[in-house]
């Protein structure tokens, strides 16, 4: 299958096939990260350079090791003592950094659609590691992973996605790829951490756990986030784990072989109990982390070698 896109700024511009074809990509360098010799060499000879201007300890190691396992020469940007404190622009920032002949740019910024903007201005693939509350398409994609690895499909499952949904890119990132691969998906929540207008995507919304969770697939837990938050959304994190932090008698009510997620990095004892994140038989936090890695490898992969052959690319 052929990957049209030049960027990966998003889930909402990419189609079923496109979805899968990273998702097999993806399947091959799980098996190539588990061997001693990792080197893939998809990536020789480019350069990736990472500008990370929100903080990101497991995104920023999974693109750097993606980059490096495929023969990129990876560069880091310390982005928190770059130029943008001196007052350049992003737009500068961007042209500066194009003139150094990247190849691929990843990008995590704390504001919406700054990574699309910054994409029009440079000539190399970009790829969206996360913009404010908008986009974080490699992490649905590696949660798409995990899902269809776990329950053998990626379709036709019951999932929840609970808590802050409203400040979530994950969460909307993941309701527009699971839609598309046609689940039924619950958003479980406190009202105040809904989007409003959220019904009308599809999906049904509960603000009670057992009832949300009743016969799920899949529990996919979200991290409060309170540098989006700009008040009280919450009465407060022990009232909030009481009512939606995932323990083992909220669990129950899911189906007895759902599995759980959370994309990190977790509050334990907020949103969820920590024993049960640690519970190898139901949850597959680490094996998200894993996919990750595999996942970053097929999005850069199949975005450079589709460049190559596809220049002005069409999906962007
Ligand atoms: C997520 C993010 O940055 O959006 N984390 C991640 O990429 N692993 C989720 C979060 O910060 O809550």
């Amino acid at each position: 299958m052929v990957f049209a896109a030049k960027h990966l700024l998003g889930i909402e511009p990419l189609n079923k096939g496109d979805i899968l074809s990273i998702l097999d990509r993806a399947d091959h360098y799980v098996t190539l990260n588990r061997q001693p010799n990792k080197h893939g060499d998809a990536l020789a000879g480019m350069t990736q350079i990472n500008m990370f201007f929100e903080n990101s300890t497991r995104t920023q190691a999974s693109f750097e090791l993606a980059g490096k396992r495929l023969g990129a020469d990876v560069m880091n940007m310390s982005m928190a003592n770059s130029s943008i404190k001196k007052g350049e622009t992003l737009i500068d920032t961007a042209l500066t950094i194009n003139a150094m002949q990247p190849d691929l740019l990843v990008v995590r910024h704390p504001s919406s659609g700054a990574v699309n903007l910054l994409a029009e201005k440079v000539n190399c693939a970009v790829l969206n590691a996360g913009d404010g509350r908008h986009e974080h398409p490699t992490q649905a994609l590696l949660d798409a992973l995990t899902i269809r690895r776990a329950k053998g499909r990626l379709h036709r499952l019951s999932i929840a996605i609970c808590g802050d949904i409203a400040h979530s890119r994950v969460a909307r990132s993941n309701i527009m790829l699971l839609g598309k691969m046609e689940n039924r998906l619950r958003l479980i929540g406190p009202k105040t951490l809904m989007p409003s207008g959220i019904a009308d995507f599809g999906v049904e919304v509960f603000d009670d756990m057992r009832e949300g969770l009743a016969g799920v697939d899949v529990v996919m837990m979200l991290r409060l986030q309170r540098e989006r938050m700009d008040g009280g959304f919450i009465p407060s994190e022990r009232e909030f784990y009481h009512r939606f932090g995932l323990d083992l008698e909220k669990l129950s009510y899911a189906k007895d072989d759902a599995i759980v997620m959370h994309p990190g990095p977790m509050n334990r004892g907020v949103e969820i109990d920590g024993t049960l994140a640690d519970d190898i038989n139901r949850s597959v936090i680490q094996e998200q982390v894993e996919m990750g890695v595999a996942v970053r490898m097929a999005a850069m992969d199949l975005l450079v070698n589709s460049a190559r052959s596809n220049p002005k690319g069409v999906m962007a």
